[in-house]
């Protein structure tokens, strides 16, 4: 079908998901219909990309309802494929794609392996649909990184948009994961972003003692109900350790409410 409508001239854009779409991922279609005439969405809950004791078992499937938004937001095809389809000899046996550096801090110091398994996943998705393009969401900051450096590494024929994040009213950044919270951990999460606002603010009015912005924003985290894992300031073109004169930063974060892990990320250009 893909090859038919490249045949006949027209563009394919991708949207690569893990299902129970919410309306982060309606812009990312939004987005991908307006840079394409054919959009292709996958739904694939990853097992490569989980570690032992992750919420691989639980994470939300909610293939009906996803059917019905994408039909209704004129998606052309969904691919939702098995794990038997994408690691026919099992996940052992999958050559795996690894991108390094970027791969090993932050999200992949505290998921091992996590980045390993989205960089080969998201390469056999590219090789399996074969888009002109894919749009992902910048709210996995680093994933979004790494794709990206995928893609050039490897010579890989395909465009990578990045997407604003998508929020509630509250400012929390919309995500699969925010319905493991019960409503008292719904109250505070929106804190995150605001704290995260405020160490913007502090950088755009001139703060470099990073160090000192990060960590008092930990305390306020932890004050606020948070089992913070990571809150730090880096270059954002390589994530690299900020230095003063660095024109574009990116301040990241990944926090707990109970057993819930949230991630968040603010850019300061
Ligand atoms: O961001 C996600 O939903 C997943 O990590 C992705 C890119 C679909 C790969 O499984």
């Amino acid at each position: 079908m893909v090859h038919s409508w490249r045949s006949h001239g027209e563009k394919i854009g991708f949207v690569p998901t893990m299902g129970n779409l919410h309306s982060g991922h309606l812009a990312l279609v939004t987005e991908a219909k307006r840079r394409a005439q054919r959009v292709v969405v996958s739904i694939f809950v990853n097992p490569l990309q989980f570690g032992a004791g992750e919420d691989f078992e639980d994470y939300p499937r909610t293939l009906d309802a996803d059917k019905q938004q994408l039909l209704e937001a004129g998606v052309d095809l969904l691919f939702a494929p098995t794990p038997e389809v994408v690691y026919p000899a099992g996940q052992a046996q999958q050559t795996r794609v690894e991108v390094p550096e970027i791969s090993d801090v932050l999200c992949g110091a505290s998921r091992p392996g996590h980045f390993v398994g989205v960089a080969t996943v998201v390469c056999k998705l590219f090789n399996m649909v074969q888009p002109d393009l894919a749009v992902f969401g910048e709210k996995d900051f680093q994933q979004l990184m790494v794709i990206r450096r995928m893609v050039e590494d490897l010579c890989l024929p395909v465009d990578i948009l990045g997407l604003k994040t998508v929020r509630e009213e509250d400012g929390l950044a919309k995500s699969s994961r925010n319905g493991y919270l019960n409503e008292e951990q719904r109250q505070i999460a929106p804190q995150l972003f605001r704290i995260m606002q405020q160490t913007a603010q502090a950088l755009a009015g001139g703060q470099r003692d990073f160090t000192r912005v990060e960590s008092e924003a930990r305390e306020k985290l932890l004050a606020a109900g948070f089992q913070p894992d990571y809150y730090v300031i880096r270059n954002a073109d390589d994530l690299a350790l900020p230095a003063e004169a660095d024109p574009r930063l990116v301040i990241l974060a990944a926090a707990h409410l109970g057993t819930t892990r949230l991630i968040d990320n603010l850019l300061v250009e």
